[in-house]
């Protein structure tokens, strides 16, 4: 039976220099009379010549910006973006940025109003009950998904726990996702980043839980990300590659943030955490491998991707993947890293729903295994 139900931001604009609608956006939402804003901004974002302007939209009585979003933001980040804005008295947060900044303004977004840590909620000692303040989301990276998901992946560095915080308030109320806003990004970045919103969409097709709607919406992702990946990697400037890659990115989230995701989300948290490395670069490397495990039980699934980028097989469709992976700079293992001296700490923290989603079961020995084999 094919049971479906679908949650996205009720406002989702896609276009080279759509993130001109912010003060559109803005001047619509029933949040009188003050709607003072907070920014929640990378610092690379802020400094952009696309970005800076739009920081002036409100005037500068009416808003401030919060900068200093590390990757993985910690809990202390969060509770930092909400005293901000009940100091500003915001109504309204506007974040710009990659995953990253995204999830820590979605955070802070819904727990403003509310009492207590974000640590409180984050360990489940108190529930998410209202709606918070309303978001709009403007991606500055091509990958994540975050500006349209109900989720915000944070780290908890005393107790060496990274999860996602849920609830379907944190959902934005706004995205604004301009593929112009990726062009300055580092090629390292790009890769990264992309091959993220890839392993997103293929775990999407291949989860447990997918639906016909986010199976449609994977499979219209991955020809555009593998196809134009590697020129938006080659030459940033490439408007048709960015607004593809782009577009592929979207696609993907609005399909795995239906289906859930599977075995290289569910270790790439725990990894992430342990080995200090970017969320993006984690899956990139994983990625073949877990292709490889679940490759028996995923045939028909396979081939049907490998269809939509012109292989003949699912085998071809790993192998292409692989080599994309290698092309893009992406190490083939985690070589090099204190992988080895973490292992029991990953398999200990890796049962997650992305987890439960993969398509073909991985024990505790199985993840031992395969850790073993990347150290
Ligand atoms: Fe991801």
């Amino acid at each position: 039976m094919n049971e479906f139900a679908l949650l996205y931001p009720p406002d989702i604009r896609f276009g080279w220099g759509c993130r001109e609608s912010l003060a559109e956006m803005l001047s619509g939402l029933d949040v009188e009379p003050s709607k003072k804003t907070l920014f929640v901004c990378s610092e690379s974002a802020c400094a952009s010549g696309l970005v800076e302007p739009l920081l002036h939209v409100c005037g500068s009585t009416a808003s401030d910006v919060f900068t200093g979003v590390p990757h993985d933001p910690a809990l202390e980040i969060v509770d930092a973006i909400v005293d901000q804005c009940r100091e500003l008295d915001a109504k309204v947060v506007v974040a710009i940025g990659g995953g990253s900044v995204i999830d820590a303004a979605k955070a802070a977004a819904v727990l403003a109003p509310l009492e207590g840590t974000t640590a409180d909620y984050f360990h489940g000692r108190r529930a998410i009950t209202g709606a918070g303040l309303p978001l709009i989301a403007l991606p500055t990276t091509a990958g994540t998904g975050a500006e349209i998901t109900k989720n915000s992946v944070l780290s908890d560095h005393a107790t060496g726990v990274k999860k996602s915080l849920r609830s379907p308030h944190m959902v934005p109320c706004a995205a604004l996702v301009d593929p112009q806003l990726t062009v300055s990004m580092p090629s390292a970045l790009t890769a990264a980043s992309g091959l993220d919103a890839l392993t997103q969409a293929v775990e999407s097709f291949l989860s447990l839980k997918a639906n016909s709607v986010s199976r449609a919406l994977a499979r219209q992702a991955v020809p555009l990300l593998m196809e134009f990946l590697p020129r938006a990697f080659l030459d940033g400037s490439d408007q048709a590659a960015r607004t593809a890659v782009a577009e592929g990115s979207l696609l993907s989230a609005m399909a795995f943030s239906q289906s859930g995701l599977g075995a290289v989300h569910g270790l790439a948290h725990p990894i992430g955490l342990d080995l200090d490395l970017p969320h993006g670069l984690v899956c990139a490397v994983l990625l073949p491998h877990v292709l490889h495990w679940n490759a028996s039980v995923c045939g028909p699934a396979l081939d049907t991707l490998a269809l939509e980028v012109a292989l003949p097989d699912g085998a071809a469709f790993v192998a292409r993947v692989e080599t994309l992976c290698g092309e893009l700079g992406i190490s083939a293992n985690f070589a090099g890293t204190a992988l080895k001296g973490s292992i029991d700490h990953i398999v200990a923290n890796c049962r997650s729903g992305s987890m439960a989603a993969n398509p073909r079961p991985m024990s505790d020995e199985d993840v031992r295994n395969m850790l073993e084999r990347l150290a």
